[in-house]
């Protein structure tokens, strides 16, 4: 079939294979392009599709020779229907890496389930006995938990009152203002549940009661602080609770992990342009700035180039692991920078629709949105008939 990108919303409901393919092969030079890391063997990776996931069992697989495991949740395609994109994101992973001789196998379903981590425990066992790196890569709107079977939605509001702010609709670059209301009821509690620490925990615990972690083995989990503009929305809202939760956690894993010298970090990541953050109001406007100073700056980091930094030259240097006052990894240092901050603070001010397209990285903006779902990239032909039946190897 013709595929080509049909929007709705801030989703886009195609995905292009040979895009993907693109994406994938791009991320893989660029962390050969950096040289070996020595780091961790066997690695599981939850939630390994796409954004930061994605890209750390790339950098896990062709930085170190890893073998893979990686957990997701993706539609595979039918025919007439384009497959999700971390779904085709995935067959061209595992197809790079078996060419190159490693070992990469995949699971599709929901990680929050425990028929998953079973099903994830017991490739394990058959396959790599133990691991050594878990990474803990999940954003999801929902969880069904595990106990209760009961159906959370997470929401992404301000606690204690209304928020309004500036936000811009980059599919048109029209900038407007943005009101949002306060959380209300359960709405705390049920983004905790969804995005917080728990279930990162419960796969932690599971893999260490079946002896399936290897002595000092090594979770991450990711998050996010941001600057005062987007606080209300994010660090002091709903998600930042979840956030919290998070941060918190790892000390309980790092603590149930000490009698095999195992650790758990959170590591604190760069805003970037993803399925997830591109849902969350006055985000986008303030990446669109963001990008542009960042550029200008000579420190503009995607995910590959943030996770390749993060095993690099945090985890895998030898020495100890560098960490803030709260114990977390910071790989949002270029972003939070405080010339950087002023600049995109003042053009915050500025920013109007009729200038945002000169001020503000738009073009950026839309170029990693389409990206993401394999459109847009240039040596990809977007006329040519697609087979859209691409399977993950390893998925039968
Ligand atoms: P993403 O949407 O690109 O990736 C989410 C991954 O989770 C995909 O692989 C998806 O298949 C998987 N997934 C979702 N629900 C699942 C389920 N029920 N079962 C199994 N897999 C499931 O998101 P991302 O932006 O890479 O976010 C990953 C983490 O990084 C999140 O914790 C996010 O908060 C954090 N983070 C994001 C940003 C940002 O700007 N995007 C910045 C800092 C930190
Ligand atoms: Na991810």
């Amino acid at each position: 079939m013709i595929i080509e990108p049909r929007m709705r919303g801030f989703i886009c409901l195609t995905a292009h294979p040979g895009g993907a393919a693109q994406n994938v092969k791009q991320q893989i030079e660029y962390v050969k392009s950096k040289g070996p890391i020595n780091g961790a063997k066997k690695v599981l990776v939850i939630g390994a599709s796409t954004g930061f996931g994605l890209s750390s069992r790339i950098t896990s697989a062709f930085g170190s020779d890893a073998a893979t495991i990686g957990v997701f949740f993706e539609k595979p395609p039918v025919e007439g229907k384009t497959a999700s994109p971390g779904w085709y994101n995935s067959a061209a992973f595992e197809e790079e890496a078996h060419k190159a001789g490693l070992y990469a196998k995949s699971i599709n379903g929901d990680a929050f389930s425990k028929e998953v981590k079973q099903q994830t425990m017991d490739l394990i066992k058959a396959d790599l006995g133990q691991v050594d790196l878990v990474i803990y890569s999940l954003a999801s709107p929902v969880r069904q938990h595990p106990e209760t079977g009961v159906l959370h939605r997470s929401v992404l509001k301000p606690i204690g009152g209304v928020f309004s702010n500036k936000t811009v609709d980059f599919h048109t670059g029209k900038v407007s203002e943005v009101t949002i209301q306060p959380a209300e009821g359960d709405d705390i509690e049920n983004t905790v549940t969804v995005m917080g620490g728990e279930d990162w925990a419960m796969w932690m615990d599971a893999l260490k009661d079946a002896n399936l972690l290897a002595p000092g083995a090594v979770t991450v989990a990711y998050s996010y602080i941001g600057p005062a503009l987007t606080e209300p929305v994010y660090r002091k809202g709903t998600i930042g609770r979840a956030k919290d939760h998070l941060e918190a956690t790892a000390f309980e894993i790092t603590d149930n992990l000490k009698d095999i010298g195992g650790k758990a970090y959170v590591s604190v990541n760069k805003a970037l342009v993803t399925q997830a953050s591109s849902a969350i109001p006055v985000i986008p406007l303030y990446i669109s700035l963001l990008y542009k100073i960042m550029k200008e700056e000579g420190v503009h980091e995607g995910t590959i180039e943030q996770m390749q930094r993060l095993y690099s030259e945090r985890l895998f240097t030898g020495g100890e692991v560098p960490v803030d006052e709260k114990g977390r990894i910071r790989i949002d240092d270029w972003e939070m920078r405080d010339d950087i901050q002023e600049k995109v603070a003042a053009l915050w001010e500025k920013a109007t629709t009729e200038n945002l397209s000169e001020i503000g990285d738009l073009e950026g903006y839309r170029k990693d949105f389409y990206n993401l779902f394999g459109f847009d990239y240039k040596d990809v032909d977007y006329k040519a008939d697609t087979n859209e039946m691409v399977g993950v190897d390893s998925i039968k």
